[in-house]
């Protein structure tokens, strides 16, 4: 089968097509003949080297962390049948034709291919930012990133649920954010002054950016406690909640859920490219200048 891999740490033309043997599923796992696979920032977090202290890879690595597709093979115990249209995680790069998956469910029907392998990674991480946050109807919400595929999710989940959101974005992403229910305000320095000038007191802060705002963060709130970043690193020094996830948030229950709400028009996904497996390198590299607009997805089948 075609896979995309990368045997060196580097740039997006360290991403090369090879053929590789069809990976045989494992006791709970099924094979999926991958229809879409998303693209997320950590793929070419990982393909850099950035993270290699914290997040080590065997190489040749195969990226890709989610999938939606058709099963195809089943080991024991696996918790869908062959020709499920399912959605999930994917346990080896979903950057290929088949890949490997365990923490899947069924597809809803009226839920498109690129819709359902959007949701995994940035809507879980929406969700688990709500979560530790406890937002609440009648809360003042800033996200940081609120045009980006992360924050565009939570902002809608934060406004579903009562919340007033206020959403930072550049220049170009006002208009998304504004038509997500939020209030827009560009980023960059003088945020905090852009925030006031709203007339409301912020609550909580979700960082679905990780661009240097936690400062600004705690200058609106006067304390640390009810920000979540789940991009920036200097949290750590600033003693504030960086969350990566937990063994146990990727499960079933929120990719019911996220299907649930995305099939019916609940929770809507906005996408900026579709390219076809053999440019993976080029969906990186978009990606990477960090003004997407929307989601990014690989076509395989
Ligand atoms: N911890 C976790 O579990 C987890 C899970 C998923 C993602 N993430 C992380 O969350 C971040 C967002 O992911 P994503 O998929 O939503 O990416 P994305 O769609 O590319 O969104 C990037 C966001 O950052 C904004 N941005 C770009 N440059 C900025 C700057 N200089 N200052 C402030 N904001 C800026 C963009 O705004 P404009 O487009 O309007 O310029 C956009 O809103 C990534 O760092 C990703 O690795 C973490």
């Amino acid at each position: 089968m075609r896979a995309i891999e990368f045997a060196e740490y580097g740039s997006p033309d360290v991403l090369r097509p090879h053929d590789v043997a069809v990976p045989e599923p494992g006791p709970g796992q099924a094979r999926v003949a991958v229809r879409v696979a998303g693209v997320n920032p950590m793929d070419w977090k990982l393909r850099g080297g950035a993270m290699a202290d914290v997040i080590p890879l065997r190489l040749p690595h195969r990226p890709g962390l989610e999938l939606a597709g058709v099963v195809d093979a089943v080991g024991d115990g696996a918790p869908v049948a062959v020709g499920d249209e399912v959605f999930g995680w994917a346990r080896t790069g979903s950057y290929a034709e088949f890949a490997l998956a365990s923490v899947i469910v069924r597809k809803p029907e009226s839920l498109s291919w690129a819709d359902a392998a959007a949701l995994p990674v940035a809507g879980e991480a929406a969700l688990r930012g709500l979560r530790l946050l406890s937002v609440g109807a009648g809360d003042v919400l800033l996200i940081h990133g609120a045009s980006g595929v992360v924050g565009g999710l939570a902002t809608q989940l934060a406004v579903a649920r009562g919340a007033t959101v206020i959403g930072t974005s550049g220049e170009r992403g006002a208009e998304t954010v504004r038509a997500l229910g939020a209030i827009p305000v560009r980023y960059g320095d003088g945020l905090v002054r852009r925030v006031r000038d709203t007339g409301l007191r912020v609550d909580a802060v979700l960082d679905a950016a990780g661009f240097g705002a936690l400062p600004d963060s705690v200058a609106l709130l006067g304390g640390t406690e009810r920000i979540v970043t789940l991009a920036d690193p200097a949290a750590f020094e600033l003693g504030i909640t960086f969350s990566g996830g937990e063994p146990g948030d990727q499960n079933t229950g929120v990719l019911a859920e996220l299907g649930d709400l995305a099939a019916s028009g609940r929770l809507v996904v906005r996408h900026a490219a579709a390219y076809p497996l053999s440019e993976a390198a080029r969906a990186q590299f978009e990606s990477a200048g960090g003004h997407s607009g929307g989601k990014i997805t690989l076509r395989v089948g």
